[in-house]
């Protein structure tokens, strides 16, 4: 694998039966960095996550993981190599406590000793585990419960963290909470793919940016360039033909 891209899109064509939502998507994801995807409303963000996942299955193309094709393997398998991802709503169990929610992220590993050692560490970087570990999942804030999913995915030690809109309906002091666990993740030497509609914050703390339009790759650059390309401003703030409003 010493050549081959960490994770490689290639042409990807998919979408939901009624024509497609992606239309030949192709990007690098490097090794150790952190990847934002940012994209209007409706551009395929969130499809172009399942693909990798396995929930969507392209109808063309490949997306390869250390060079293994994931096109037509199961989320499970997926889940098995390395790849987990945190989906855009919450998705805790509300009436479990916070210890159990994350125990579960550790579902395919068998050896409980290994699990213990697992939830001790993460107890360690994400202190609501701690502290709220006997209280129901339910019982914290949106942003509170955005960090236990964090910590949820950490168990399976994955390679590749992906992440859809994490800071979707934070305020801003939870907003920097989260962002910066993004940091520390990644420090813990998880690559992360992100989509983010904050998409200033997201870039600003981004190796690499990726934007997306219409089911299409439009640029991609480090965070910086993409931040200060003006055509991503006009994409943002209105006022370009490209901007296509959902539904
Ligand atoms: N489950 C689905 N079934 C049918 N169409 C869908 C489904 N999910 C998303 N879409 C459509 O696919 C397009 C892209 O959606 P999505 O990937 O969610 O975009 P984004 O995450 O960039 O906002 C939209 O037109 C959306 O309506
Ligand atoms: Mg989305």
């Amino acid at each position: 694998m010493a050549d081959a891209p960490f994770v490689h899109f290639e042409g990807v064509v998919a979408g939901y039966g009624g024509g497609d939502v992606l239309k030949g998507v192709t990007f690098d994801v490097a090794y150790g960095g952190v990847t934002c995807i940012v994209g209007p409303n409706g551009s395929g963000k969130s499809t172009l996550l399942k693909t990798v996942s396995g929930l969507v299955r392209p109808r063309l193309g490949s997306i390869t993981f250390k060079g293994q094709n994931l096109v037509g393997m199961s989320p499970r398998d997926i889940l098995r190599l390395g790849v987990v991802q945190v989906p855009q709503n919450h998705s805790l169990f509300k009436e479990m406590t916070v210890e159990q929610n994350v125990e579960l992220g550790a579902f395919l590993i068998k050896d409980r000793k290994v699990v213990a050692e697992r939830l001790r560490a993460i107890r360690e970087s994400f202190p609501i585990v701690a502290e709220r570990a006997n209280d129901k999942a339910g019982s914290l804030s949106g942003g509170q419960q955005r960090l236990v999913e964090f910590a949820r995915c950490l168990m399976l030690e994955p390679e590749l963290v992906v992440l859809d809109e994490p800071s979707m309906g934070l305020d801003p002091k939870t907003l920097r909470v989260m962002f910066n666990t993004i940091k520390m993740m990644n420090s813990l030497g998880r690559t992360v793919l992100l989509v983010e509609q904050n998409a200033r914050q997201a870039l600003k703390m981004s190796h690499h940016g990726v934007v997306l339009e219409n089911g299409l790759v439009r640029l991609t650059g480090t965070g910086t360039e993409v931040l200060n390309n003006p055509d991503i401003a006009a994409l943002y703030l209105g006022g370009s033909v490209s901007v296509r409003p959902v539904h």
